[in-house]
């Protein structure tokens, strides 16, 4: 945490949010989370608390650029980011889901659909840095999101299928 921090501003999908560091009411306490922040004060709860230990993937969230796992991020360690959950894929106005999220409900890329918000994060994540990975390196970039249903081979089709889709539209 930056030294005589008082206050954190970060973007939270795109809208600007402070808080206040402290113990008091209402104030973030310098422990507290990213995953406690977006969930339980902004009531961004498509990121799902489970390990808490940063080995299951599904608190998975974008900060400036990057998919890392909530649970492991200080709030106060985040003032000046841009932070993005799976809520913030969505179209802003009609609510709309986004291309990606719509080939995972298409193709039915999950079973409970538990981890799936982490798993659509890391995978925004990778598409954003790299539109057009192999099978290898989306597998890579999907490593630490753990799917207890087994649903990864479904993933994986999914979306190398929508990766081919997006080139074969812009073709
Ligand atoms: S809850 Fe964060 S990695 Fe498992
Ligand atoms: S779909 Fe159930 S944990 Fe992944």
């Amino acid at each position: 945490m930056k030294e005589h921090l008082e206050q954190i501003c970060m973007t939270v999908n795109g809208v600007p949010r402070k808080f206040v560091i402290g113990d008091g009411v209402g104030c973030v306490s310098p422990s507290e989370t990213l995953l406690d922040t977006i969930r339980d004060r902004l009531g961004l709860t498509a990121a799902k608390r489970s390990c808490e230990h940063g080995a299951c993937g599904c608190c998975t969230v974008i900060v400036d650029g990057d998919a890392v796992a909530s649970c492991m991020v200080l709030t106060a360690d985040c003032d000046g980011s841009s932070v993005t959950t799976l809520e913030g894929l969505c179209d802003p106005v009609t609510g709309e889901l986004s291309p990606l999220q719509k080939a995972f409900a298409d193709n039915s890329a999950f079973q409970c659909g538990f981890c799936t918000p982490g798993i659509i994060m890391s995978t925004k994540a990778l598409l954003d840095q790299n539109p057009n990975p192999t099978e290898k390196e989306l597998t890579e970039a999907l490593s630490g999101n753990y799917c207890r249903c087994i649903s990864h081979y479904q993933v994986i089709r999914t979306v190398m299928g929508f990766i081919n889709e997006m080139k074969r539209k812009e073709a």
